[in-house]
């Protein structure tokens, strides 16, 4: 795991857009796996502004969504359809078609489901899959106790996400109970994952995911076993770390590495 912890919520925004957008340039038509919720909403805003301004182009971008309100339709305003049409897709020239989030009405969910994975299959897999996460650890909505060999599913949304997410809906009684997820296992599966996560609210949850151990009660934990994964965090959400100057060690030499410094690091002085 990589941990990149920056001195402000804006910082991890726009590194993880120019870390998105260096993909979406190398790789013109590679497929990305995308988040909603408050944490990516900057990223969004600064891939909007890349398009507008730096020419960066989504024609051929292929994208998966990680999970969706069971009994939204597209048309609700706090699906999730509905976050990445107004927080991303209708500003950028993404082919509509290539643009996948579960459907929330769909009325087999398994059958729905399975189609899911398989389209993503289709498409080749995943290759970054940008990534939120919840004050108890979920990642997607895999709560607590969700396998973490889990597929595409229905899954009940935890007490604790339901009073997180209330802040969207006006009250906790309105969020829907059920989501549709993309599974640990999924997730697992993409080439790299960038997590992101701001605020001191989530300093806890990090700290069990990055230095904790593997576990189904913190599904974001699961990323240990993944070998290429970026954590990019704000200094209140990596302020529970206990090795964080050991990070910020590494990310340094990466930087010399990267700027062909290899002295101050020790090679060739003999
Ligand atoms: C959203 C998702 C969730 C969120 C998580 C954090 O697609 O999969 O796991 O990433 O609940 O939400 P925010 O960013 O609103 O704190």
């Amino acid at each position: 795991m990589r941990v990149i912890v920056e001195k402000s919520a804006d910082e991890v925004s726009r590194r993880g857009a120019k870390f998105i957008a260096s993909l979406v340039r190398r790789k013109p038509d590679c497929v990305l796996g995308l988040a909603t919720g408050g944490s990516p909403l900057g990223v969004y805003a600064e891939l909007i502004r890349m398009h507008r301004e730096e020419d960066l182009d989504f024609s051929r971008v292929t994208t998966f969504n990680l999970d969706e309100y069971v009994g939204l339709g597209p048309t609700h305003n706090q699906s999730y359809r509905y976050f990445m049409q107004s927080n991303l897709f209708d500003h950028i020239n993404i082919e509509p078609k290539r643009t996948h989030v579960p459907d929330g009405r769909a009325l087999d969910f398994e059958a729905h489901c399975r189609q899911y994975e398989q389209r993503i299959a289709d498409a080749g897999g995943i290759e970054l899959q940008l990534l939120g996460i919840g004050t108890d650890g979920h990642i997607a909505f895999n709560e607590p106790g969700s396998s973490l060999g889990s597929r595409t599913r229905l899954k009940t949304l935890a007490g604790e996400t339901i009073r997180d997410n209330a802040r969207f809906f006006g009250s906790e009684e309105q969020v829907p109970r059920l989501a549709i997820t993309m599974g640990v296992g999924t997730i697992l599966e993409s080439r790299q994952c960038l997590l992101i996560a701001m605020g001191d609210h989530k300093a806890a949850a990090i700290r069990s995911t990055v230095e904790g151990p593997v576990t189904a009660q913190v599904t974001a934990s699961a990323l240990q076993l993944h070998r290429d994964v970026i954590i990019g965090l704000d200094e209140a959400a990596g302020g529970w770390l206990e090795r964080r100057e050991y990070y910020a060690e590494v990310e340094r030499a990466n930087e010399l590495l990267e700027s062909g410094q290899l002295r101050a690091l020790g090679i060739g002085n003999q």
